[in-house]
C-alpha cells in the first residue's frame, strides 16, 4: 500500500503547477478520443484533466496538480474520496467474497446493509431491493408503484433529473437527454412545472400546486391511470432548486388524498448530503418510497430502493426467477463499502458538518455576491448550494476558469447558468475560505467578460 496519509493529501489548498489539461492529460485525451464515443467525454482545450489518486478533498492530476473537489465527483465523496474505513472494508471484502449471487444465494454484507438502510428508513417497518446505480433505483421505484397501485402513469416535474436509462429518462425532463429517444419514453407521465419562486414570485407554490392537481385529474398523454408521483427533494442537476416553503407537504397531502405513491428520488440529496439522513424530512415531503445511491457506497457504485413494507410487499414472492433483479445485485464488495460509508455517516455525524459546512458557505458566498454582477441567486440545503448567474453557459465559464485555479466544480441548470457546490462534508475550513475567495473572483471576472 502506498500509505502517504501523513503528507496532508487530502487537506491542501490548490496546488497548480502546470496550467491544466497540461501535457500528460493532453496525451491521455488524445487516446480517450480514439477509442470512446465521442458523446461521452466533453472535451476542449482547457478541459479535462486525467485523474490519478483523490483523498479527502483533494484530486491529483496525471500532471501532478493538486485540486479541492466542490463537487464531490458528482456527489459521490460525502466523506470525502478514499475514505480510509471505505479503503479498509473494500479491501477485506475483496479477501472473502468479491462477489456473490444477489438473488440467489445471497451474502452477509447484503443482509447487514439490508437491515441497516430499512432501520434507517423513515418509516416503523420498511423493505428494500439493492441496485447498482441511482438510475436503477430509479426503476426499481417506478415499476414498485405500478406493482402497488396497478397504474403505470407517473407525474413528474420540469427540470427534474432521475438518470437516463429508458425508465428514469421518461420521467427526466430536459429536451437534451430525450430528444433522440421521444420514440422510446413511455408516454404515461404528465409533468407539472416545479414551483420557481425567482420566476413566479409569491404564488409559485400555488401555482405549481394547482398544476398538480390539474394534471393528476387529466393524467398524462397516454390516457393511463396515475399511480406515482416522483420528485427531488431538492432539484439537483437542475441547480439545486429548492420549492418554497410548504409545498412539499401539500404535495405530499395532495397525493395522499388521490391514492398516489410519493417517490422521492435521494439519489444525490439523501444520506446526509442535505444536512440530514434525507432531505425529504427538511422540506416536509412524505415519502412512500426513497431512492439512494452516490454517496451510499463511499465511491463504490451501489444504490437501492426503499419502500414502506405494504408497499413493496405488493411484489409477489419469488418462485425461483425474480421478476426484477441483475447480475450485481447486492454485491458483496459494494455492500461492505456501504456498510462503512453509514458507520462513519452516523459515528461522525456527517449530516451535522453537512449542514454546517452549507450554512457557512452560504453565508460567505451571499455576503460575497449579494450585490455582484450577474449573480440572481445563492441558495441552499447544506452542502448543496447553487449559485445561479445570468446568461447562458455562464457557470461553465465558470467552471473551465476554476480548474485552472485548482477548484473542480460543475455547472448545472437547463442553460448551464447555475454553478452547483456539493463537496465533501469533510472539506477543512481553509479549503472551504480558499474556495470561496477565489470562486467570488473568478464569477465576477467572468461576469465582466
Ligand atoms: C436525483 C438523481 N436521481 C438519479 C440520478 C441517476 O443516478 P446515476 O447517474 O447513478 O444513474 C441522479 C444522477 O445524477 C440524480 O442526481
Amino acid at each position: 500500500m502506498n500509505d502517504r496519509s501523513d503528507d496532508g493529501f487530502g487537506a491542501l489548498l490548490p496546488e497548480v503547477r502546470v496550467q491544466p489539461p497540461a501535457d500528460a492529460s493532453r496525451a491521455m485525451v488524445e487516446r480517450l478520443r480514439a477509442v470512446e464515443s465521442r458523446n461521452i467525454t466533453y472535451v476542449d482545450d482547457g478541459w479535462p484533466v486525467f485523474w490519478q489518486e483523490a483523498r479527502g478533498a483533494n484530486v491529483r492530476d496525471v500532471d501532478g496538480n493538486v485540486y479541492v473537489d466542490l463537487s464531490s465527483a458528482f456527489g459521490v465523496a460525502l466523506l470525502g474520496h478514499n475514505n480510509p474505513a471505505v479503503v479498509s472494508a473494500v479491501r477485506e471484502q475483496s479477501g472473502t467474497l468479491m462477489h456473490g449471487m444477489g438473488d440467489v444465494h445471497p451474502s452477509g454484507p447484503k443482509l447487514e446493509l439490508l437491515e441497516r438502510l430499512c432501520a434507517l428508513a423513515p418509516w416503523g417497518q420498511a423493505r428494500a431491493v439493492l441496485a447498482t446505480t441511482g438510475s436503477e433505483a430509479v426503476e426499481v421505484a417506478l415499476k414498485t408503484a405500478q406493482v402497488a397501485t396497478g397504474r403505470p402513469g407517473l407525474l413528474a416535474f420540469t427540470g427534474g433529473y432521475h438518470g437516463l436509462t429508458l425508465g428514469a429518462l421518461a420521467v427526466t425532463e430536459r429536451e437534451h437527454f430525450r430528444a433522440p429517444f421521444t420514440g422510446r419514453l413511455y408516454g404515461g407521465v404528465a409533468f407539472a412545472a416545479f414551483p420557481d419562486l425567482a420566476l413566479d414570485g409569491e404564488g409559485a407554490a400555488d401555482m405549481a400546486l394547482t398544476e398538480v392537481r390539474v394534471a393528476l385529474e387529466n393524467g398524462p398523454p397516454n390516457g393511463d391511470a396515475i399511480g406515482a408521483v416522483i420528485v427531488e427533494p431538492v432539484q439537483g442537476r437542475a441547480g439545486a432548486r429548492i420549492a418554497p416553503d410548504g409545498f412539499m407537504a401539500s404535495l405530499s397531502q395532495i397525493a395522499s388524498e388521490s391514492g398516489v405513491l410519493v417517490i422521492a428520488d435521494e439519489v444525490l440529496t439523501g444520506l446526509g448530503r442535505c444536512g440530514a439522513m434525507f432531505a425529504s424530512q427538511l422540506v416536509g415531503l412524505e415519502p412512500d418510497i426513497v431512492c439512494v445511491g452516490k454517496a451510499l457506497g463511499g465511491g463504490v457504485p451501489i444504490s437501492a430502493c426503499l419502500a414502506r413494507r405494504e408497499v413493496m410487499d405488493a411484489w409477489p414472492e419469488s418462485r425461483g426467477e425474480a421478476i426484477h433483479t441483475s447480475t450485481f445485485l447486492g454485491h458483496p464488495l459494494a455492500c461492505a463499502a456501504a456498510l462503512a460509508f453509514l458507520n462513519i455517516l452516523e459515528s461522525e455525524h456527517i449530516a451535522d458538518r453537512a449542514r454546517a459546512l452549507g450554512a457557512r458557505l452560504l453565508e460567505v458566498l451571499r455576503g460575497e455576491l449579494a450585490s455582484a454582477q450577474g449573480v440572481i441567486d445563492v441558495r441552499g440545503l447544506g452542502a448543496l448550494i447553487g449559485i445561479e448567474l445570468v446568461g447562458e453557459g455562464q457557470a461553465v465559464r465558470v467552471a473551465e476558469a476554476a480548474l485552472r485555479e485548482g477548484l473542480i466544480l460543475l455547472p448545472a441548470g437547463d442553460r448551464g447558468q447555475v454553478i452547483e457546490l456539493t463537496p465533501p462534508a469533510t472539506l477543512s475550513d481553509l479549503q472551504a475560505e480558499h474556495a470561496c475567495r477565489v470562486l467570488v473572483r473568478l464569477i465576477q471576472e467572468v461576469a465582466q467578460g
